[in-house]
Parts: C-alpha cells; structure tokens; sequence
C-alpha cells in the first residue's frame, strides 16, 4: 500500500476544496483494503468515493482511504433482463455510457451524474423521474471493525428520496464495494414523463425515442442549467427539496399560490428549494469566492479559490433567510465535512 501523507484533496472533490489529509492510501482492490483497515494508522478512516457530495470545511485529521476498485462483469441474464456488478470506484457516467452501448436500459435518466457508483446508493441518486432503487438489485459492503463482507438486498437498503441505510444506522460503519443493477436488453420502460424531457423530445421531433435519445435529452438538459464540476466547483444540489405535511402545505399554497410543488402523497408534498432560494434573492449572487450558480439557485459554486468554511457560511445564509421568508427549514444534501 502506498501511504501519501498531507496529501491535497483538492482533486478528489468536485467542489475543488483545497484541504489536506493527514494519511491518505487509494484502494485498487478487496484485499488491499482490508489489508489497509488492519493498519493501525488507518483506524476511523474516512471514506472517499468520487467526492461529489461532500463539502470538505477542514483539513481531515482522519486518514482517508480512496475507495478505486474497478470493473464491470455481467453476473446472470434472462430474455429480458441482465445483472450487472459493478465495482463502486467505477465512475456513473462512464458506467451509463456503457450500457447504452451495449443497449442496457434503465439509467439513461441518470445520465451525467457525477461521482461513482459504490456512492449512488447512500444517498439514492436520482433524477428526471428516476432513482437509483429502481434499477438497483443489491450490493456488497464490507464492514469497517470487522472486515466481513455482506450483501444488501434492496429492502435492507431503507432507500428514500435521497436517503438509505449508509446514510443513516450505517453511517460510517461499511464500506459499499460493488452494487448489482438489474437493468432492461429490450422492451425498455422509458421514463419521458418528466416536463422537460417530453418538451425536448417534442423539439427535437422525436417520436418513437431509444434510451440513447433520452440520454442526450438529460445530458442536454442537464449541462443548460448545472455548472460542469471541471469548469466551476460545484456539487449538483446543495440541499435536499424540503416535503411538508398537509397542512404545513395549505398555509404555504396560500402564501405563495404560485410556488411549483410536487405531491408524493395527500399527506406530503415537496416543494423545489431552488425556488425557495431564488425567491430569497440568491440566485446567481456572489459572496467572495463563493456562490449560488445563475441558472440553477440549488447548486452553490465555488469560483475558484473557495474555502469550504466560504460556501458553509453562505450555506447557513441561506438556509437562515429562506426559514425567514417561508418558515421551511432546507436540509444540505451535501455531508459537510
Ligand atoms: N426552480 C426555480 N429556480 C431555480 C431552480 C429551480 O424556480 O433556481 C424551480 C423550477 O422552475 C422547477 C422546479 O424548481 O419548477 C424544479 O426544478 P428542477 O426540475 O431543476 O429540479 P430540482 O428540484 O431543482 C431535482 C434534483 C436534481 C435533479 C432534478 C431533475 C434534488 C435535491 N435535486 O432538482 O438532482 O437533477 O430534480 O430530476 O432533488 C442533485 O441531486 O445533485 C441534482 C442535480
């Protein structure tokens, strides 16, 4: 194992945060890291996957260990289905761009995602009408203290909007290696359904789409209004979309009747935080370093040479203002650091 000490984080997360780690070895496979959670400088490591979800505010006195195992094997198929394992230092959008090679449907709406897919399951990335849970089958984690492995069937991952169980009870505690995807070879579901998919599709008169159109529908969709985290730090949604319960909800409508809102059930409806913040008066605004991006008041952008205490504050700013202005409470997304 290579140990680096005061190694810069810098490019191991997409907000582009120039904090250190005090020990940091990357892991290219299962037994080098066990071989890494044996050494005694590598006690209560932090985990490092793709580092698109993290807002690092400090240097990590933790030694953190890179999680870089990779690869993609193809573990059991019927006429219609195929499941895929797939290694979790794999980035998602390659793995996406994969199976619309081969014509593996499912992800196509989770096209451009940033960060890897041993990640995708703690916080159920989803996007454009659909999750991670939909097409996951299960996936394998090794546990920190006693280096067994086990495997999560989707049940046992509690998965909900943006949440599960590794972001929860087993917060800290396994290390997810490989997640299996069970994804379609023909007669693909296609998930249009979200607004601005079906307008696109529409425009570019596309009748009858493939997965592969709707891929480039969301890529298209997604670079107009989310910042390239290779341009402008950044990590997609900053917060979560806060849900409110009925009434909560019918004092809100009143207020602001023309708010969009999503209901997921009569009991709970989600209201979009980027309008929230952008009827704050944070949208496309600059505090320094900092920043909420012009085109999508959700994603907090670092212009450069932000510290991540920079975007916190700004952060808490906003959260403060928008509890002001509508009596909603906005949760980060993001695990601060
Ligand atoms: N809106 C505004 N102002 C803004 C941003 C949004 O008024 O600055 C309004 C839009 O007009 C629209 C509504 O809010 O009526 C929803 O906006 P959008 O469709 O862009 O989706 P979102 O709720 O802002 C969520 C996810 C995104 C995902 C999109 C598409 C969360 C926290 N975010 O954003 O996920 O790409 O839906 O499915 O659920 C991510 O998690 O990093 C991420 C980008």
């Amino acid at each position: 194992m290579h140990i680096e000490n005061h190694k810069s984080l810098k490019e191991f997360n997409t907000f582009g945060i120039d904090c250190k780690a005090s020990h940091f070895v990357s892991v290219s496979s299962i037994s080098e890291l066990k071989e890494v959670l044996k050494a005694p400088q590598f006690k209560d490591p932090f985990i490092l996957g793709g580092g698109s979800n993290i807002l690092l505010t400090q240097d990590v006195d933790r030694p953190v260990i890179h999680v870089n195992l990779k690869g993609i094997s193809e573990i059991s198929e019927t006429d219609n289905h195929i499941v895929l394992q797939v290694m979790a230092g794999e980035n998602w959008h390659e793995l996406v761009q994969y199976c619309l090679s081969k014509d593996y449907g499912g992800i196509e709406n989770l096209s451009l995602i940033p960060g890897n897919t041993g990640t995708a399951p703690i916080q159920n990335i989803g996007a454009y009408g659909v999750e991670l849970k939909d097409v996951f089958d299960s996936c394998t984690a090794l546990n920190l203290e006693s280096l067994e492995e086990t495997v999560f069937s989707k049940a046992d991952c509690k998965f909900e909007y943006r949440n599960s169980i590794f972001k929860q009870e087993l917060k800290g505690k396994v290390i997810i290696t490989s997640v299996n995807l069970r994804l379609t070879k023909n007669n693909h579901t296609l998930h249009t359904s979200y607004g601005a998919i079906q307008q696109m599709l529409e425009d570019s008169k596309i009748t009858n789409p493939t997965i592969q159109d709707i891929s480039e529908v969301v890529i298209a969709i997604r670079s107009s209004k989310l910042p390239d985290p290779k341009e402008l730090g950044n990590s997609g949604s900053f917060f979560k979309n806060p849900v409110l319960n009925a009434e909560d909800f019918q004092n809100f409508r009143l207020q602001n009747p023309e708010a969009p809102f999503y209901e997921i059930s009569a009991t709970e409806f989600k209201i979009p935080a980027g309008w929230l913040i952008e009827k704050a008066g944070f949208k496309g605004k600059r505090f320094g370093e900092a920043g909420v991006h012009e085109k999508q008041a959700l994603v907090l952008v670092n212009y450069g040479n932000a510290k991540g205490e920079e975007i916190w504050n700004l952060a808490q700013l906003i959260q403060s203002k928008v509890k002001e202005q509508f009596g909603i409470y906005i949760e980060p997304e993001v695990n601060v650091i």
